[in-house]
């Protein structure tokens, strides 16, 4: 069946190709990613923040096609790896950046080389990878060492490194924040980033992305403030926040799970022009977070998210945050990515019981 009308929700480029400044006949790669949710959270507020009156939105990366925010990056970098007559693909990856590449590279007709730290990528991020028909290499290292393996493949012409130092990547990124920005308007009357902006930090590239695109929105002329950038590593894997590589970074929130970022730089940069902080938490901090958005919100993200939520709650108790603000918490990935954690620990009200109304309503105190 073919279809003359336009899909109401078009692709990142498509939507923001005037503030991406693109030719006509730019060749693009999409799957209608973006356009993700900004869902008020005023009981994750309370419970992050009690008595200060937050205006909390949460931010649904696990809404894009592949469940994560890497999609609005990935449109653009193999958009343009199309565009340079390229015939393959290549990153490393915690799971996410390879379930994307995978799906553009599918969709272009491309071949995607995935290299995986081996036994570190969660369940979910790995059957997508195989289901998109990617070449997966799993190698005895962990992410970092996989990120020194693929910058090689740069000596191949035909091959484009599809990671976040990969411009278009961050690029096309940096439209989480204009999309922020116009659906706060639509709450608030006026287009307008947050007074904060919450985010999980690995690789550092979506923080140097959402920093780069609030800028490019007010120098465009849509807004006329800028947020403070507040990033959160996992305690076993800070590096920027400890001024250190992690040799052996550990955290099970696997997508951050990454000792050496590869945006350390541009992300202490917006720490600092943006007036706000990198710090870290705990994985208690991270399940604690990650939990109360699903069982108070109703949002079910990967553990990764927990860093934005707990980060949030750690700096409202260290008295960083300023009643009444608004707060955007970045929920970079969807929860069904890593059924194995959530199995392990949700608050399983789950039981098994006999065939029977009466028993089960006992049961539920009904
Ligand atoms: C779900 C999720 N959250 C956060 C991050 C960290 O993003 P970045 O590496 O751009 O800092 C990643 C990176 O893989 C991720 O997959």
């Amino acid at each position: 069946m073919t279809t003359t009308t336009r899909p109401a929700s078009l692709g990142i480029l498509e939507r923001f190709r005037t503030l991406y400044e693109l030719p006509v006949d730019y060749p693009i790669v999409s799957l209608n990613e973006g356009n993700t949710p900004l869902i008020p959270a005023p009981k994750l507020a309370e419970w992050a923040a009690p008595g200060l009156d937050l205006n909390l939105f949460v931010k649904f990366e696990g809404a894009n096609p592949t469940g994560s925010f890497k999609d609005r990056g990935m449109t653009f970098a193999v958009s343009q790896a199309v565009k340079d007559g390229k015939t393959h693909i290549v990153c490393a990856s915690t799971g996410n950046t390879s379930a994307s590449a995978a799906a553009y590279g599918a969709r272009a007709g491309l071949q995607t080389i995935i290299v995986l730290p081996k036994g570190k990528v969660a369940l979910g991020k790995l059957s997508q990878a195989i289901m998109y028909g990617a070449h997966i290499i799993e190698i005895e290292g962990n992410f970092d060492e996989a990120l020194d393996i693929v910058r090689e493949f740069a000596a191949l012409p035909q091959v484009a490194i599809v990671n976040s130092i990969n411009p278009y990547r961050i690029r096309g990124q940096q439209s989480g924040a204009f999309e922020i920005c116009q659906q706060l308007g639509s709450y608030l009357g006026v287009p307008q980033p947050p007074d904060y902006h919450f985010i999980p930090v690995g690789n550092a590239g979506n923080i140097t992305a959402y920093w780069a695109g609030y800028q490019r929105f007010m120098e465009a002329g849509h807004i006329s403030t800028l947020p403070k950038m507040c990033g959160y590593e996992a305690e076993g894997a800070a590096a920027i926040v400890q001024g250190k590589k992690f040799d052996h970074p550990e955290t099970l929130a696997t997508a951050i799970r990454i000792g050496n970022p590869a945006s350390w730089e541009a992300a202490e940069a917006a720490r600092d022009e943006s007036g706000g902080w990198i710090d870290s938490v705990n994985d208690d901090e991270i399940v604690a977070g990650w939990k109360a958005a699903a069982e108070l919100e109703g949002v079910f993200a990967e553990p990764a998210c927990g860093a934005s939520v707990g980060g949030l709650k750690k700096a409202a108790a260290q008295g960083k945050v300023e009643a009444n603000s608004t707060v955007v918490c970045i929920l970079t990935g969807q929860g069904l990515k890593d059924p194995d954690n959530a199995v392990a620990y949700g608050k399983a009200k789950k039981a098994t019981l006999p065939a029977d109304f009466k028993t089960i309503c006992t049961h539920l105190n009904l």
